[in-house]
């Protein structure tokens, strides 16, 4: 595995790999890698003939009151991780690198970026899709790997890649759970040993949403509640949203008759986790 940290580096690395006749995968990360991760990567593996990883945590995506400072990092782990994972190149660029002084280019997809995850994090999406933007740009790949989990945030990067004919395709893959159910989170580290058995509610409420619906529930407004009296079960999650929406445009929808998305965010403790399911929107 090559481990570049320059843009020009990386593009022409990449160039090279594509210009001997190989297709390549791309999955952005902010490091600290976990099962989810490999997901991406096992995906991008089996589809193309050479996987880039990059490690990057993108400040542009946090707010000043979030856990940019915090935000685990473990460089040494992540690279042996994919190295054992047969990944061709990682590019772990520095701040500067990504953003050199006076930078005031950005990207937003607006409307979209301001639903759902994106409306309790101002500015959030503005910096995930002005990072992945510019992460496009230092590595061209054929395809790219986002996971399910964050739900909205594939909503954004899908139009951003469609409004502005980005030459990669997005591929989204699913979410990995721990065998309780809790969804693969980077942020789960946060979580004490009391914490991490409450956080299980977030995927047992959107079960119960899913038999709901499997029992013939269409109605949008029953199902959250569905999910709501789950969450008041375990009275040290609050949730901050837990929303019926198009999976595409993340506006809410009345009756659940095509696909659709169920979201949640709760803060469990302090940590604050998403998680979510897809409801087919067909007859059981
Ligand atoms: O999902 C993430 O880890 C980040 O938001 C991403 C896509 C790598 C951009 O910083």
């Amino acid at each position: 595995m090559h481990t570049l940290t320059t843009i020009s580096g990386m593009r022409a690395a990449c160039d090279a790999l594509r210009r001997s006749g190989k297709t390549l995968g791309f999955v952005p990360t902010m490091g600290a890698l976990h099962e989810g991760h490999l997901s991406l990567v096992r995906a991008a593996r089996a589809q193309c003939d050479a996987v880039a990883v990059s490690v990057f945590v993108n400040p542009a995506q946090f707010g000043p009151n979030e856990d940019f400072s915090r935000y685990p990092r473990q460089l040494e782990n992540d690279s042996q991780m994919l190295a054992a994972e047969g990944v061709a190149l990682m590019f772990t660029p520095g701040v500067e690198e990504m953003y050199p002084p006076g930078a005031a280019t950005f990207v937003e997809v607006e409307g979209l970026s301001e639903r759902n995850e994106g409306r309790m994090r101002p500015g959030h999406f503005r910096g995930v899709a002005t990072v992945v933007s510019k992460l496009f740009h230092a590595v061209p790949a054929d395809k790219a790997y986002f996971g399910q989990k964050d739900a909205a945030q594939c909503a954004v990067i899908r139009k951003m890649v469609r409004d502005l004919a980005l030459p990669v395709e997005v591929v989204v893959c699913p979410i990995v759970r721990e065998p309780d159910g809790l969804a693969m989170s980077s942020r789960n580290a946060y979580l004490t040993a009391e914490e991490r058995q409450w956080a299980t509610v977030l995927f047992r409420a959107l079960t119960e949403v899913r038999r709901s619906f499997d029992a013939g529930e269409r109605n949008a407004s029953r199902l959250a509640e569905t999910a709501r009296a789950i969450f008041a079960q375990v009275p040290g999650v609050v949730p901050d949203y837990i929303e019926v929406l198009d999976p595409d445009t993340l506006l809410p929808v009345d009756v659940a008759d095509r696909p659709t998305l169920v979201s949640v965010a709760a803060r469990v403790g302090s940590p604050r986790l998403l998680d979510n399911i897809v409801l087919p929107g067909r007859a059981p």
